[in-house]
C-alpha cells in the first residue's frame, strides 16, 4: 500500500494502538456537574426541557454531590433558587441563602469535592437581569459590582472552594477579588464567565431557574455570538483583573473561540455544555434520532480538543458512568 495511513489501520481497529495515537483524551476528572438546588423537604422537581435534571432540595443534593464524587467528578457547580425574589436580588447574598445552606451541606458530606458557587443575580431579582435596573430599565453596572461582591464573600464564607461570577458586568472579576482578599480570602480562586454569549441555548436554564428577564435581554452585559475578537479581549481583561481560571460558554457552538482563547491566554480553561446543547441531544435521544451515548461522548472529547481543560456537563454523571 503506498499510503503511509493505511499501516495504521489494522492496528487502531483492534483498539489497542487506538488508545496509544489518541491525542485527545475523556475522562471523568475533567468534568463538572452542575445542580440547581432549592428550598424545601424532600424536593425533587423535573425540570421539562432537561431530562435527568432536577430542582433538589439540600438532601437531594448531598445525595447527588455524593453520586458525582464517587463516579470520580471532582467538582459541582451550583445555582441558588430562592424562596422569593426581589428587586435587588438580596437572596444571593443571604449568609443563610439557599446556595449558602447547600455548599455548607455538600462539604460537609463531601469534604474533598470541589464545590463552585455560580455566582449571579439573575436567579434572585424579580425582573430576571443580572444587576441593578436604573429607571430607564438598563443595568447599572457599577452598583451591581458590590452586591456582586457581597455575594461572592458570603458565598466564599459558606465554603465555597471556587467563585464563578456568570453575571457579566465589567469590572467584576477586579472587584470580586479586592473583596475576597479583603475578607482574608486570597486562596480562593475565581472561574470566570470570561466569554459568555448572548445565547438562545441558555432557555431550558432559564425555564429551571424561572430567570428569563421580564424585559428586554441580555444583550447589553452578554457578548454578540458574531464577535470573536472581542471574546478574546474580554477574557484578557478578566485575566488581569485576577481570574484564576477562564470560561468559554455555550461550547459547542464556539469551539473556534476555545481554540483561541486557550492559545491566547495560556489559562486554565473551562467550556460550559449548556443546558439547550443538553437538551437538543436529549430531545434527539428519546426520539430515536440520535445514540445518546455516542453522540455525547464524541461532543465532549471534541470540546476537550478544541482545548477545554475542564467540562462543565449536564451529562457529567452519565458519562462517567459511560466511561468506566
Ligand atoms: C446566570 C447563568 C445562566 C447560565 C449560567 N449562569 C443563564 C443566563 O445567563 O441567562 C446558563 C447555563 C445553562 O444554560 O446551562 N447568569
Amino acid at each position: 500500500m503506498p499510503f503511509p495511513q493505511t499501516r495504521l489501520r489494522r492496528l487502531r481497529a483492534t483498539g489497542a494502538l487506538r488508545g496509544l495515537v489518541r491525542e485527545t483524551s475523556l475522562s471523568a476528572s475533567d468534568f463538572v456537574y452542575p445542580m440547581f438546588v432549592a428550598h424545601g423537604i424532600d424536593r425533587r422537581e423535573p425540570i421539562e426541557a432537561m431530562p435527568a435534571i432536577d430542582r433538589l432540595s439540600i438532601a437531594h443534593a448531598v445525595d447527588e454531590a455524593k453520586q458525582a464524587a464517587e463516579l470520580g467528578i471532582p467538582a459541582v457547580l451550583l445555582f441558588g433558587l430562592p424562596a422569593a425574589k426581589d428587586e435587588e436580588g438580596s437572596g444571593a447574598w443571604d449568609d443563610e441563602g439557599i446556595v449558602q445552606l447547600a455548599t455548607r451541606a455538600i462539604k460537609e458530606a463531601n469534604p474533598e469535592l470541589i464545590v463552585i458557587t455560580d455566582l449571579c443575580l439573575c436567579e434572585y431579582t424579580s425582573h430576571g437581569h443580572c444587576g441593578v435596573i436604573r429607571s430607564d430599565g438598563s443595568v447599572d453596572n457599577d452598583a451591581t459590582l458590590d452586591l456582586l461582591a457581597r455575594t461572592a464573600v458570603s458565598q466564599a464564607r459558606a465554603g465555597a472552594d471556587v467563585i464563578a461570577p456568570s453575571d457579566m458586568m465589567d469590572g467584576r472579576v477586579g472587584a470580586l477579588r479586592q473583596a475576597l482578599d479583603d475578607d482574608g480570602r486570597v486562596d480562593t480562586p475565581i472561574l470566570a464567565y470570561s466569554a459568555k454569549f448572548a445565547s438562545a441555548f441558555y432557555g431550558p436554564f432559564r425555564e429551571a431557574a424561572d430567570s428569563a428577564p421580564a424585559f428586554g435581554d441580555r444583550r447589553g452585559y452578554q457578548m454578540d455570538p458574531g464577535n470573536g475578537d472581542e471574546a478574546v479581549r474580554e477574557t484578557r481583561l478578566d485575566v488581569e483583573e485576577g481570574a484564576d481560571i477562564v470560561m468559554v460558554k455555550p461550547a459547542l457552538p464556539y469551539l473556534d473561540l476555545i481554540h483561541r482563547i486557550k492559545a491566547d491566554t495560556q489559562m486554565p480553561l473551562a467550556a460550559y455544555n449548556v443546558s439547550g446543547e443538553y437538551a437538543m441531544v436529549k430531545a434527539a435521544a428519546t426520539a430515536g434520532y440520535l445514540d445518546e451515548r455516542a453522540t455525547v461522548l464524541e461532543a465532549l472529547t471534541c470540546i476537550r480538543r478544541a482545548g477545554a481543560d475542564i467540562v462543565i456537563t449536564y451529562h457529567a454523571k452519565e458519562a462517567a458512568r459511560w466511561l468506566q
